[in-house]
């Protein structure tokens, strides 16, 4: 069934270390499920800058030097999710960012089910699609070549 409503969006995803080793395949399975399509995914520690490009705009918060400690601390999965909707969609997946507040609101969210905390919350999404695409050509490179041939094919449809 074809959406005519969303065009196809990419956004980016990250299991973060704390969900690594025991909630991996379950989140992975559940992306699947709610149809969106992995194009890429890469598993790595993050530098230390690397973290820090990442949440770059949250770098006169209090909490980010925890942040970026945490998040080079172990392998992260970084992953390419592509579907209508895909930057709303995740973070829809995701629930709120302190798991106490998801538990209440959206007890189904991954938050709710895997993260320990507000800091060790499990997962990552790019807040908007602009981010999104600054985040994924700092990671994953120059993707503009996948991207053509998936216009190419939505105008076939
Ligand atoms: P933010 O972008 O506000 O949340 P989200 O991940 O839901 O988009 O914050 C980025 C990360 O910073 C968040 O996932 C965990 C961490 N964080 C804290 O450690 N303490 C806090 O009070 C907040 C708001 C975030």
């Amino acid at each position: 069934e074809i959406n005519f409503f969303f065009p196809q969006q990419k956004t980016l995803a990250v299991i973060k270390p704390d969900a690594m080793e025991q909630h991996r395949e379950s989140i992975l399975e559940e992306i699947h499920g709610r149809g969106f399509s992995v194009t890429q995914l890469k598993e790595m520690v993050l530098s230390r800058e690397m973290a820090e490009e990442i949440y770059k705009e949250h770098k006169e918060k209090p909490f980010f030097d925890q942040l970026v400690e945490f998040m080079c601390r172990g392998p992260c999965l970084m992953l390419i999710l592509t579907k209508e909707n895909a930057v709303e969609e995740w973070r829809d997946m995701m629930g709120p960012t302190d798991p106490d507040q998801a538990k209440v609101t959206s007890p189904n969210s991954l938050r709710a089910r895997f993260a320990s905390d507000i800091l060790h919350n499990s997962v990552h999404g790019s807040s908007n699609e602009q981010h999104a695409k600054e985040k994924i050509q700092f990671i994953f490179g120059d993707i503009s070549s996948d991207a053509e041939l998936e216009g190419d094919r939505e105008t076939d449809r």
